[in-house]
């Protein structure tokens, strides 16, 4: 029975420590779009998808914007853009922008060096999949150079 107030306290104090790691961790700025958790796996990659992707990249004005492999536009080049945050961050950044630049630190940085913001073009969840699949098919060198 003496020993019952110590163990108490013990696991108080093992509380107190977790909620105060947990509350610091939650100051620190994260993309909070997390469209689809645990994608894409490597065997999840689709070469049909990247088609599409590629297609849609022209279609819904991305181009206006961006080249792959030829140098900066209005907005970055997206050569290896699957390679720094992975390919989630991507299609976060390709949903919600604006959420990116408010609570993502690399984001935020994009940001400050360029002169437009990166545009929301609405695009659905399959849209931005299949997008990212076109920057991922891009980076790992499995599509054909075409342009
Ligand atoms: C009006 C110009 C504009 C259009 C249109 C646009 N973007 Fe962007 N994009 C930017 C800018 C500028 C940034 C840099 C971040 C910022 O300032 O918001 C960016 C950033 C990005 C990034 C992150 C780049 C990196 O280095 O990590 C991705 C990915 C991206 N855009 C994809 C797209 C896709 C896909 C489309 C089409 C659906 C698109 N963008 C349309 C201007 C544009």
């Amino acid at each position: 029975m003496s020993g019952h107030p110590i163990a108490r306290t013990g696991s108080l104090l093992i509380l107190l420590a977790w909620a105060l790691c947990a509350s610091a961790g939650a100051t620190q700025p994260t993309p909070r779009v997390h469209p689809m958790p645990g994608w894409p796996k490597d065997e999840a990659f689709d070469g049909t998808l990247a088609e599409v992707g590629e297609r849609l990249f022209v279609e819904r004005g991305c181009v206006r914007c961006h080249t792959i492999g030829h140098g900066r536009k209005v907005g970055p080049d997206l050569a290896g853009v699957t390679g720094r945050d992975g390919p989630a961050w991507v299609i976060a950044m390709m949903l919600d922008p604006a959420e990116m630049r408010a609570h993502d630190l690399r984001a935020m940085g994009l940001k400050r060096s360029y002169h437009a913001n990166m545009a929301n073009r609405h695009l659905t969840p399959d849209e931005a999949r299949a997008i990212a699949e076109y920057f991922l098919g891009k980076d790992r060198g499995l599509l054909p150079e075409r342009r």
